[in-house]
C-alpha cells in the first residue's frame, strides 16, 4: 500500500512518526474518514468541512488547504486502485521532541498529517447490511466535546469488543437514559414512518452521512424528528438503524436481546440505504 505522511507518498513500511508525536503519547489529534464508491469520494467536502472546525476547536493549524486534502485522497485512490473502500486521514499537534502536557508551539511544531486507503469490497452489497446488527447498550462515560473527531477511541472500541463478546455486532451508548450514538455511527429508530435520531449538540458526533440521510429522508418526505429518545423506547421502535461513512445506512434488528419489528432489517431503513447508495455513486 502506498499513503501519505507529512508531503510524502511512501509504502507502508517505509513511513514513520515520531514517538513523541502527541497524537500517539496523548491522543491530541484528529481523523476523518471518506468512503469511495467506484473509485469515487464520497461528500468529500463535508469531511473538510468538519475536519476544519475539530481543528479549531482544539487551535491546531490547518496544515493542508481543502484541495491539497483532495488531492491527496485522489492520488492515494488512483495508487492504491480502491474501487470501494476509504481513505482515513489523521492530523496530530505533532512533537517538539518532549513529552509535556502543555502545548508545543504552534509556530515551531508542525502537525503531523497522515493518509492511508483502506480496500473494503461490499461496501455496497453488503451481507452484513441484509442480515442488520445486533446491538448491545452500554454507559456512555466519554467525553463531553463528542463533536470533536478526535483519535482518542478507546472507550468506543471497549464497546465494540463487549458487543462482541455478547454475541452482538455493535454497541449504542447511553448517557442519563437516552441513546447518544454507537461506537462509531448514529443512531435512529423509525416508528411508523417517522425516522428519530438525537438531534446535534456536543455530545454526539455531527456525521456526515447523517446530514446526507436527514437531507434524503425529507426530500422523499419522510418524517424526520431530531430529539432524545431512551433505550426503552427503542426497543419498542417499529426499525432502527445506524449511519456512518463506514457502513452507510445498516439496519439495526435488535437491542439488547430484544428483536425489532420481526427481526429483520425494516422497510425504511432499508429505503434510507438504497436512496442513499443510489444518490451517492
Ligand atoms: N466513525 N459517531 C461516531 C462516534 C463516529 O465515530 C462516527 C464515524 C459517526 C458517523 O459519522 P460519519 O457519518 O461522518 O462517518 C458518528 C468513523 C466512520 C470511524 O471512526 O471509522
Amino acid at each position: 500500500r502506498t499513503v501519505y505522511v507529512n508531503g510524502d507518498y511512501l509504502p507502508e513500511t517505509e513511513a514513520r512518526v515520531s514517538i513523541f508525536d502527541r497524537g500517539f503519547l496523548m491522543a491530541d489529534g484528529v481523523y476523518e474518514v471518506t468512503s469511495v464508491l467506484g473509485a469515487k469520494l464520497i461528500d468529500f467536502d463535508g469531511h473538510a468541512v468538519r475536519l476544519a472546525r475539530s481543528l479549531s476547536e482544539l487551535d491546531m493549524k490547518q496544515p493542508m488547504s481543502k484541495e491539497e486534502l483532495l488531492e491527496v485522497h485522489r492520488e492515494l485512490v488512483k495508487r492504491n486502485e480502491i474501487d470501494e473502500g476509504l481513505v482515513y486521514l489523521q492530523i496530530t499537534r505533532g512533537s517538539d521532541g518532549d513529552r509535556d502536557f502543555v502545548f508545543p508551539d504552534p509556530e515551531t511544531t508542525e502537525p503531523t498529517v497522515v493518509m492511508f486507503t483502506q480496500s473494503k469490497p461490499g461496501l455496497a452489497d453488503s451481507p452484513a447490511a441484509r442480515k442488520g446488527a445486533k446491538v448491545i447498550s452500554i454507559e456512555d462515560i466519554r467525553w463531553g466535546r463528542r463533536d470533536i473527531k478526535t483519535v482518542q477511541l478507546l472507550y468506543p472500541s471497549m464497546g465494540k469488543m463487549m458487543a462482541k463478546k455478547a454475541g452482538c455486532d455493535d454497541a449504542w451508548m447511553v448517557e442519563d437514559g437516552f441513546v447518544t450514538e454507537g461506537t462509531s455511527n448514529n443512531a435512529y429508530i423509525v416508528k411508523g414512518n417517522k425516522i428519530i435520531t438525537r438531534a446535534l449538540s456536543n455530545d454526539i458526533l455531527h456525521g456526515i452521512t447523517r446530514a446526507a440521510v436527514l437531507r434524503l429522508a425529507r426530500e422523499a418526505q419522510m418524517q424526520v424528528e431530531e430529539r432524545n429518545f431512551t433505550i426503552e423506547e427503542a426497543k419498542e421502535a417499529d426499525e432502527a438503524f445506524t449511519t456512518s461513512a463506514s457502513a452507510f445506512v445498516m439496519p439495526v434488528v435488535e437491542i439488547d436481546g430484544v428483536a425489532l419489528g420481526d427481526g429483520t432489517p425494516g422497510k425504511v431503513a432499508k429505503r434510507m440505504r438504497e436512496i442513499y447508495i443510489e444518490e451517492m455513486r
